[in-house]
């Protein structure tokens, strides 16, 4: 006698599942900056691309997160046609306050840089800027897709299958973009083997807030104190953004608005400074950790952003990392697609990885600095002070944070100088 399972085989052997299929050159899973920016830079350059997100758009655009773009980011934006926004409300930087014992000192990061600065936008603007600009260009950018996995890239058939407004779909391409973040599907897809990891666990998290309140400080300010971290960062001049070192292991819930101001004021206390409170609008506890996956290319499948490193926030690098890859992802993938060239495509995994190995230097080497360490026998407040009046007190070690903090100048791609790439 056949059970009901044996009939709905028999049944699905007859009725194949029908699975809409479509074709592109490069598929781009993660509607992340990363995600986003490559499909602006690739259509400015006639390269189809579909864009596929498993989020949907209005908590894509909410997720808050990063503020802080090198200038050589800002550059990328402008020639990805998204700079307009950015140009008229983003916050030019050109320091940043190092505070200690009472006392703030600022690095003069342009004066130390030959007049490089960085600019305040947070990146739910730089991400609705660039779904705003896709929308309007009508190339395909679909949210709520589920379940997506990438096959077929270590031969020459790269696939995406994933499912959508209830209807299985695959993408057939010649690259895929693997843009889906720390926690996404494509980087676990890449066979073991081929794959080397180095990653850091660090024994504290960030505590964020967004406020309503004009920001009390001119510029950026990292302060280190006895009691841990605090930034006090912002988003506009009536929107602050302030973070707090915690224990990972820290639940937001205990965290009442009046707890944080009150670490706020006791950990950025210094002289001639005073907290302005608002209304909280936002909070969240993120982990810290460091993280490098290479080669950032198998086959057919290319990593870029966070699918493929990760950065500790103190050095402001995560966001500027993945503009920096998808940037040179772009020129690769131009130089094959249009111009027939596998030379960029060959050497794009290790011209990133230079760059994301000093972010990750620079990364730990901030939050190294910065962060009360609650293992440390008072060996280590002793080194981190010192380090602290180093930097605030040489011109040649402030010259070097700042240097870092603006970031290495981009190469500068055929994209960056807006020039055809077409052989
Ligand atoms: P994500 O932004 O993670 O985007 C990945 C996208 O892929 C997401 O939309 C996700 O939903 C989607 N996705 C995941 N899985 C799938 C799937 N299976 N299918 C389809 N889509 C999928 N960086 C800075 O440069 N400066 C800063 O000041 C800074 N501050 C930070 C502060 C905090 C508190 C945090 C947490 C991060 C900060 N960063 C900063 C880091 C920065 O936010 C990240 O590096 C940046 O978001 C990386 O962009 P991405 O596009 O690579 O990845
Ligand atoms: C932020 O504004 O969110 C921000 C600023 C500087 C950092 C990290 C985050 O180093």
């Amino acid at each position: 006698m056949w059970s009901l399972c044996d009939h709905a085989a028999a049944l699905s052997t007859i009725v194949p599942t029908v699975v809409i299929s479509e074709r592109t050159q490069v598929a781009i899973v993660g509607a992340g900056p990363a995600g986003l920016l490559l499909g602006a830079l690739l259509h400015r350059h006639g390269i189809d691309t579909v864009i596929l997100e498993a989020r949907t758009r209005e908590y894509a655009e909410a997720r808050i997160r990063a503020g802080v773009l090198e200038q050589g980011s800002v550059d990328v934006l402008r020639e990805a046609g998204v700079g307009e926004r950015m140009g008229r409300e983003g916050l030019r930087h050109e320091g940043i306050y190092l505070s200690f014992d009472s006392t703030r000192h600022r690095i003069a990061v342009s004066d130390l840089t030959g007049g490089r600065s960085v600019m305040i936008y947070g990146q739910t603007e730089v991400v609705k800027d660039l779904i705003a600009a896709r929308l309007v260009s009508g190339a395909p950018l679909r949210f709520e897709c589920a379940d997506a996995s990438v096959d077929g890239f270590a031969g020459d058939e790269p696939v995406v299958r994933y499912t959508h407004d209830g209807a299985d779909r695959e993408l057939r391409c010649d690259f895929i973009a693997g843009c889906d973040g720390f926690h996404g599907v494509c980087r676990p897809s890449i066979p073991g083997g081929a794959i080397e990891v180095w990653s850091r666990e660090y024994p504290f998290a960030w505590l964020g807030i967004l406020a309503d309140v004009a920001p009390s400080t001119d510029e950026l300010i990292y302060a280190y104190s006895d009691a841990g971290f605090a930034l006090h960062s912002m988003r506009s001049p009536t929107v602050s953004r302030l973070y707090i070192q915690v224990d990972p292991h820290e639940r937001i819930e205990d965290w009442s608005d009046a707890r944080i101001w009150e670490q706020l004021h006791q950990r950025l206390a210094s002289d001639g400074f005073s907290l302005t409170e608002g209304p909280v609008t936002e909070k969240s506890i993120t982990p810290m950790r460091s993280f490098v996956a290479a080669p950032m290319r198998h086959g057919a499948l290319l990593l870029a952003g966070d699918a493929a490193h990760i950065v500790p926030p103190t050095g402001a690098k995560g966001l500027n990392l993945a503009v920096a890859d998808v940037t040179m992802l772009a020129e690769a993938l131009v130089g094959r697609l249009r111009a027939g060239s596998d030379a960029a495509l060959d050497e794009y995994s290790d011209r990133c990885l230079g760059r994301v190995w000093r972010a990750q230097h620079f990364s730990w080497w901030m939050t190294t600095m910065l962060h009360t360490d609650p293992t440390d026998d008072g060996y280590g407040r002793q080194l981190q002070r010192s380090q602290l009046r180093y930097v605030t007190g040489s011109t040649a070690a402030a010259t070097s944070l700042a240097e870092n903090y603006v970031g290495l100048p981009l190469p500068q791609t055929a994209l960056l100088a807006g020039v055809e790439v077409d052989g």
